[in-house]
């Protein structure tokens, strides 16, 4: 089960699977409204139900303005970049600028078509060796990781956790997402120039490690309905995710708009023979009577819920389980 727990103790994002329901009263807080208060949460891999290795995120969130976690600013006239660096700056990736000003500002296309030919051609798998210092940890994968700030954070913050790999279609957010790995000298995180679509079962099936968790979080929209099999969550990839995902392990996905995110949540519940809604199975989680999940579990918001969120948006989120009990139906495949 996920749980939150803050004051006093560090934020934590991570996964418990069967460990029993204990939630925290949900105090006001004197300053800036309600905390949830949950309990902390760790991701159980092996199935037993002692706990197990958590998905912890280190640092203390506020509640903020729009009720949901994390070190909101109150003024909607803050910039997003702004914003972004207030959130991120126990980074400190500005410091990194000056050994390579032209990573500072990458321009980039707005969208990539991920169907063209110049993205059909699956990437190739690193010899896990080299990109992980422990390649049989558990891995969390970022499906379209953007910048990679989030992910940064989550390997900073949880070292001793598992692995992270960021999958992005942008080859120069790639190139400086890895600088800022090396610079910051993480040995437990690895972003790909790939496209996911094409990508994502040749690389976690050749991992070496239990795949935990998968995000997909704020994925590019195509809104036009002609566009929509651009869309990265497509029913190949959530095959594929209910392929190797481990028992246990859990899929998180969020959008601000809200019609990608029922496009995912349709995808998903497709597969009720593999996931199961965290919201149907542990009550500790706070959801609306629609089934969306109201806080960020990670205790840390993406770039794109940042900007979302300073801009009045609502965030729609959804998580699932792989069933305890899933037996592996290859027809899928
Ligand atoms: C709207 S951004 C969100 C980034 C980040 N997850 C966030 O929430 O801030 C979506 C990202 O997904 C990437 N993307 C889109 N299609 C992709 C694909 N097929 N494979 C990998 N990345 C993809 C885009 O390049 C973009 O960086």
């Amino acid at each position: 089960m996920l749980g939150f727990r803050s004051s006093g103790w560090r934020w934590h994002a991570a996964l418990v699977l069967g460990s029993p329901a204990s939630t925290s009263p949900s105090p006001i807080h004197p300053r800036v409204g309600p905390i949830v208060y949950l309990r902390r949460r760790s991701l159980n891999l092996t199935g037993d139900t002692g706990g197990g290795k958590r998905w912890c995120c280190k640092e203390p969130r506020e509640t903020g303005v729009h009720g949901g976690e994390g070190r909101r600013l109150k003024s909607a006239a803050v910039r997003s970049p702004d914003a972004i660096e207030v959130e991120y700056a126990d980074l400190n990736l500005k410091d990194f600028y000056g050994a390579a000003p032209h990573l500072g500002h990458v321009r980039i296309r707005q969208h990539v078509n991920p169907l063209s030919s110049s993205f059909s051609t699956p990437a190739e798998v690193p010899e896990w060796k080299s990109v992980f210092r422990d390649p049989t940890q558990p891995l969390m994968v970022d499906i379209g990781s953007g910048s990679g700030r989030f992910l940064i954070w989550l390997a900073k913050n949880c070292r001793e956790r598992g692995n992270y790999l960021g999958l992005e279609i942008r080859q120069k957010l790639v190139e400086r997402s890895q600088f800022w790995v090396k610079e910051l000298q993480l040995e437990n995180i690895h972003f790909m120039f790939a496209n996911a679509m094409v990508s994502f079962e040749t690389l976690v099936s050749a991992y070496p490690g239990p795949l935990i968790l998968v995000s997909i979080l704020c994925p590019d929209p195509y809104f036009k309905k002609r566009h929509h099999k651009r869309r990265v969550v497509q029913t190949s990839l959530v095959n594929s995710i209910a392929k190797n995902l481990s028992v246990g392990g859990q899929v998180f996905m969020q959008s601000d708009v809200f019609d990608v995110a029922l496009d995912m949540r349709d995808q998903f519940d497709a597969r009720s023979d593999v996931f199961e809604h965290v919201g149907a199975i542990d009550h500790s989680f706070l959801c609306d009577d629609q089934g969306w999940v109201l806080h960020n579990p990670m205790g840390i918001r993406t770039e794109r819920e940042i900007h979302a969120e300073l801009e009045g948006a609502r965030i729609y989120r959804r998580i699932y389980q792989k069933h305890t009990q899933y037996l592996p139906c290859t027809n899928h495949i």
